[in-house]
């Protein structure tokens, strides 16, 4: 068999592990997940009954259109249907943005580190990524912009970004998006956006609204605690999403998802029970790696950077033995940063036994 070139260069994502095979492995009754960025907790009951209630509709295909979902966005986002898109996660959205934008000669402008996926589908493309430092744990706009010529095709960009948490202000994304060439997307990747805490927060939804080559990505996956579903969505123009439909397969997002996603959007208002535990879960966090003596970054999401370089075991030995001691997080090796763990914001009882698992090895 012969595989597209573009293969050698690729490398799989390597996801947290899940519970179930760590305790296994290492023969633990107690494992907390604090890899991935999810939510501690469930999706809202009202939504579990709406999924269940679709139990014996799966002999049919789900709506190929998300009608009714897309709709719902329309109204919530005061866009046309038209412009809201749809993905199995916006993961999938991030694939077929780069179906449509990138090719073999394009540039994708990325910050380094970033959401891994930004680089391994524009390589996919046998585009190249042209990866920007980030300086002081946030996005360098200044440098971005400077990077971006007229081979760019589009510049992913995470608010708040991932790993580092750094937020980035609505004026200065709009400044950036102004130097832009009109023919370079803009896919502003706001997965985490309910978890910020500043007033200027929905000034991505300003963005897009004035700007046709503004794309904007957000998910069901972390606040709504709907990840396991697999349903994200963008904002985007008619003409994005008229590309889009034509290289999506047919029935990308599936009848549970899409039923669970527009249930869990009309429960938009319980949301600040959810944003207020991760305030307390980071505040836990905060307080109780001061108390170790351990550094860490501020951030404006649901998980942070923990400095791990001046702990009694070496740091890369660090994930592997909060593995072994029941504690899943994300090394910072994969991701270019290998003195720093990126750790989920958990319930407080989960933030509790990761403190004292850290404390372990202090
Ligand atoms: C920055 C960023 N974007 C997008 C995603 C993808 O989320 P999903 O595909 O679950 O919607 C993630 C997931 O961790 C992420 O961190």
């Amino acid at each position: 068999m012969k595989f597209v070139s573009q293969i050698k260069n690729l490398t799989p994502y390597v996801a947290g592990t899940p519970i179930e095979v760590v305790a296994k492995a290492y023969g633990l009754e107690k494992v907390v997940k604090l890899a991935s960025n999810e939510s501690p907790l469930p999706p809202f009951p009202e939504v579990l009954e709406v999924i269940t209630d679709q139990f014996d509709r799966l002999n049919r295909y789900p709506d190929g259109e998300a009608r009714d979902l897309r709709a719902a966005l329309a109204r919530r986002y005061a866009v046309e249907p038209d412009q809201v898109i749809i993905g199995n996660g916006s993961c999938e959205l991030l694939i077929w943005l780069s179906l449509i934008l990138l090719e073999p000669g394009a540039e994708a402008v990325i910050a380094d580190p970033t959401f891994l996926v930004y680089e391994e589908v524009t390589l996919a493309r046998g585009a190249t990524p042209v990866k920007v430092p980030l300086t002081n744990f946030g996005n360098d706009l200044k440098s971005m912009a400077a990077a971006v010529n007229e081979r760019t095709r589009a510049v992913f960009l995470t608010n708040p970004h991932n790993p580092t948490g750094a937020y980035l202000a609505a004026a200065d994304i709009a400044a950036f998006a102004a130097g832009l060439p009109a023919d370079c997307a803009l896919i502003l990747d706001e997965a985490y956006n309910e978890y910020v805490e500043e007033p200027d927060s929905q000034g991505g939804l300003d963005l897009f609204a004035s700007n046709t080559n503004v794309i904007l990505t957000r998910t069901f996956s972390k606040i709504y605690g709907l990840c396991g579903l697999r349903v994200g969505y963008g904002l985007c123009s008619p003409e994005v999403k008229e590309a889009i439909d034509k290289v999506r397969q047919p029935f990308n997002v599936n009848t549970l998802a899409q039923a669970a996603a527009l249930k869990a959007l009309s429960l938009e208002s319980r949301l600040e029970e959810r944003r207020q535990l991760n305030r307390e879960g980071r505040r836990q966090m905060y307080g109780g790696l001061d108390r170790l003596g351990i550094g860490y970054v501020r951030t404006q999401s649901n998980f942070l950077l923990v400095e791990i370089d001046q702990l009694g075991v070496p740091a890369a030995e660090v994930p592997e033995e909060l593995l072994r001691r029941g504690v899943i997080v994300r090394s910072g090796a994969a991701l270019g940063i290998p003195d720093y763990i990126r750790v989920s914001v958990g319930a407080p009882k989960e933030n509790e036994f990761l403190l004292e698992k850290l404390a372990e090895l202090k």
